[in-house]
């Protein structure tokens, strides 16, 4: 099918579909609650296929994805909220984040932990339903497809530069299509799970998840746009070199 074609297939569902980069860039956000409608399994290749242009160092392109939709999906997702609701030992295998994050980071990520938990009524301190609320991560937010993205355990960091440009790649594409997106780095503490449900070699690591699907509008989560740092906070523009 044409590019041009599977746009027109999706314009009536989820937020429409948005054909400029600027575009597709300032209306990505991580989206968190799916309509049930499924993504034709072409379009999901031609999406990995545009997004495979991400640049790597040496070209080595260094992604391997795995597609999972349907009863496999389900069963996936249940055997991970099984393993979550019931506190089961499971330990990411690369830290994200150092122990003691520290500010401004510690503010950033709290200001997004409330202002998402703010518009589905979660109070602090009630931590059953910030719990159930990090389960439906597992459920892929009940997006219809779930990407689970693998890397070669000897491949160095820069790598993993690649692969994020490789993801948001997915995200954006998937914009051009009217479908949503949230990376999810959750599915990575649950790698044992994974890797035997999905027959994933050994020298892989499960690098992070991904729901891809129509957003739901309707649901209140999918309000919350998080903030940014203006220019001048994270950028200088030098005009003197020190000596
Ligand atoms: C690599 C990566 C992993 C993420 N993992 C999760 C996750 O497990 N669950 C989740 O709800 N959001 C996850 N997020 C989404 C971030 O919380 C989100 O990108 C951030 O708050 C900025 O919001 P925005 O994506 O709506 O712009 C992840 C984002 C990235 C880039």
């Amino acid at each position: 099918m044409k590019a041009d074609k599977l746009h027109k297939t999706s314009e009536s569902k989820g937020r429409g579909a948005v054909q400029d980069i600027v575009g597709a860039i300032s209306s990505r956000r991580s989206i968190r609650a799916f309509l049930p409608d499924q993504v034709p399994q072409k379009q999901i290749e031609e999406i990995l296929s545009i997004a495979s242009r991400a640049p790597s160092g040496t070209n080595t392109q260094p992604w391997k994805v795995y597609v999972v939709s349907g009863d496999a999906r389900l069963a996936l997702s249940q055997e991970i909220l099984t393993a979550f609701m019931n506190d089961e030992d499971h330990q990411f295998e690369f830290k994200y984040y150092p122990d003691e994050i520290g500010e401004p980071y510690l503010a950033r990520r709290r200001a997004n932990g409330w202002g998402l938990y703010g518009t589905i009524g979660i109070v602090k301190g009630d931590r059953a339903k910030m719990k159930v609320q990090h389960g439906r991560n597992y459920k892929f937010f009940d997006a219809p497809t779930g990407l689970i993205f693998t890397i070669d355990r000897h491949l160095e960091i820069g790598s993993w530069f690649d692969y994020g440009m490789f993801l948001q790649s997915i995200m954006l594409v998937a914009r051009s299509f009217g479908l949503d997106t949230c990376p999810q780095q959750a599915f990575a503490q649950y790698h044992k799970i994974i890797q035997r449900r999905l027959s994933i070699p050994k020298d892989e690591m499960v690098v992070c998840g991904m729901a891809l699907g129509y957003a739901d509008m309707a649901a209140p989560e999918n309000s919350y746009v998080t903030d940014r740092e203006p220019v001048a906070g994270f950028a200088k523009f030098v005009d003197e070199l020190a000596q």
